[in-house]
């Protein structure tokens, strides 16, 4: 995939394909000086008006000149065209360009440019949204011919505003790299994407992007005292690992920024055995992991002058003669005692104990995420990431982040009065509160670890992936985090 500046007016240009943006009373944008032989064909196609009125839709008409093909783009109204609507576009774009031979793709920037859009932005959303179309499953059929996309696209437009370009295309390159990297774990199947598996894709990234990785044995983990990790990892033949990747480029001085991502790479249930239909889903149970590596690599790519760290507490869910028992009563490295009365609800069990560890950074903030709680499915369905946080500035930048990326969320409340769902009788607390608001009480039992920073945990379980016969994960949060660390950079 290449991605170009040109800014030759468009009478001068070729290409496969050019994209054009056309309104709801059939009239090109203004702005495009094309010339009047390429005009009267466009013309003759558009006064048969046929082409599809939905906004976003595409058409493809063929033709003959500097051109050899058309995409027709419905924007209704240039002026209220929203950042979603340009979004919704590429991909659509993108997907039909997917059964057509079109190597070099001409795109006239200025017809998506408005109050609200300007042309950086249009730049990063369309290269975000061909990286990301062109990801292909990483399969292991054996008949298999792997058919990457690969477009040059000419982004055309005034030099005046070269500089916001390319630095539109530079960030929405780096975020859907991220993302598909983010996605190919998540679609590795669970025999194959171990906890050592990630470790090692920790390592590579440390090893490309000058970062530092560090991968705790069992050993390690139990002189660490992390009862609660190590009481989910016991069930498992695997050895768990907990994973420590840190990006270090910005002031010394600075606080840094802490990802921590659940990492179960298989979730049966344990003893509290989940429903056979769609257990396979549970591969994914590794996606808050996942992000966090595909954030640490899209900020590898960027080099963002900032300290973040990653963790993942990475282990199987298993059921076994050994595992963990409803019942069963552990102490968390806080020393805190935890009555496992579910053994399915084993993320806040990794992740307690991996929240304990981040107060070692003094963390300017601790952000975690999870395919936490089938209640936030419930909740809030596939469409909105659910972020709980105490603090309303972390959870209005994480809000915030995820409209500017079209990488929607909606906060939940993790109010005091839901705590008491999580008493036990014998422990200092349960790990499950009942069926009621059972996304929030998984969030409160994280927030008895997370006293000692600002804190906020994102829940997947609705985002990270599609099930169905477009079943593949999404790179989701990925573009929200990513969003939420360049703006800092910005401030
Ligand atoms: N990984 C699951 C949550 C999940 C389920 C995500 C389905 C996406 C789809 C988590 O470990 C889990 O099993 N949670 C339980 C908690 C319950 C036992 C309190 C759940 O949501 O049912
Ligand atoms: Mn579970
Ligand atoms: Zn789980």
């Amino acid at each position: 995939m290449k991605f170009q500046l040109k800014s030759d007016s468009i009478s001068k240009l070729s290409a496969d394909i050019i994209i054009l943006a056309i309104n709801k009373s059939n009239k090109l944008c203004s702005s495009l000086s094309l010339n009047k032989s390429f005009q009267d064909n466009l013309n003759l196609i558009i006064k048969l008006d046929d082409l599809s009125k939905d906004t976003g839709s595409v058409n493809i008409e063929h033709i003959h000149g500097a051109f050899k093909r058309v995409c027709f783009v419905r924007i209704q109204n240039q002026d209220s065209f929203t950042e979603e609507d340009l979004l919704k576009s590429a991909k659509n774009i993108f997907k039909t360009f997917k059964s057509i031979k079109c190597g070099v793709i001409a795109l006239p920037i200025n017809q998506f440019v408005n109050k609200k859009i300007n042309e950086g932005t249009v730049a990063n959303l369309f290269t975000k949204a061909a990286i990301d179309a062109s990801y292909e499953v990483n399969s292991l059929k054996s008949d298999k011919k792997v058919s990457k996309n690969n477009y040059q696209i000419n982004f055309q437009a005034n030099k005046l505003d070269s500089n916001f370009i390319k630095l539109g295309i530079k960030e929405g390159q780096a975020i859907a790299e991220g993302m598909n990297l983010t996605k190919d774990l998540g679609n590795l199947p669970p025999n194959i994407c171990t906890p050592t598996y990630l470790a090692n894709q920790a390592k590579k990234i440390a090893k490309d992007f000058k970062m530092k990785s560090t991968i705790l044995s069992q050993k390690q983990i139990e002189q660490l005292k992390m009862g609660s990790f190590l009481s989910v990892a016991k069930g498992s033949r695997l050895e768990p690992k907990f994973i420590i990747i840190e990006h270090k480029k910005g002031k010394k001085s600075s606080k840094p920024i802490v990802l921590v991502g659940k990492g179960i790479t298989f979730d049966s249930g344990g003893i509290s055995l989940k429903p056979g239909a769609a257990m396979d889903e549970m591969k994914y149970d590794m996606c808050g992991a996942a992000t966090v590596l595909g954030v640490m690599k899209t900020i590898g790519l960027l080099n963002l002058p900032l300290n973040v760290v990653g963790l993942i507490p990475a282990c199987e869910n298993m059921p076994d003669g050994l595992a963990v028992k409803p019942g069963d009563i552990v102490t968390s490295m806080s020393g805190q005692t935890i009555e496992i009365l579910n053994t399915d609800a084993e993320g806040r069990l990794v992740l307690c104990d991996a929240l304990t560890y981040a107060e070692r950074y003094k963390p300017e903030t601790v952000i975690d995420i999870a395919t936490l709680t089938g209640a936030c499915v419930i909740a809030l369905g596939h469409h909105a990431s659910a972020v709980f946080s105490k603090s309303d500035d972390l959870a209005n930048d994480l809000l915030e982040a995820g409209k500017k990326s079209i990488d929607k969320a909606w906060r939940m409340p993790i109010w005091d009065e839901y705590q008491p769902l999580l008493n036990s009788n014998f422990a200092d607390i349960a790990n499950i509160g009942g069926r009621a608001a059972g996304s929030i009480t998984a969030a409160c039992f994280l927030s008895r670890f997370t006293k000692k920073y600002s804190w906020a945990h994102i829940d997947i379980a609705g985002t990270a992936w599609n099930s169905g016969a477009n079943k593949g994960a999404t790179g989701r949060p990925v573009s929200l985090l990513s969003q939420f660390l360049i703006h800092k950079t910005k401030k």
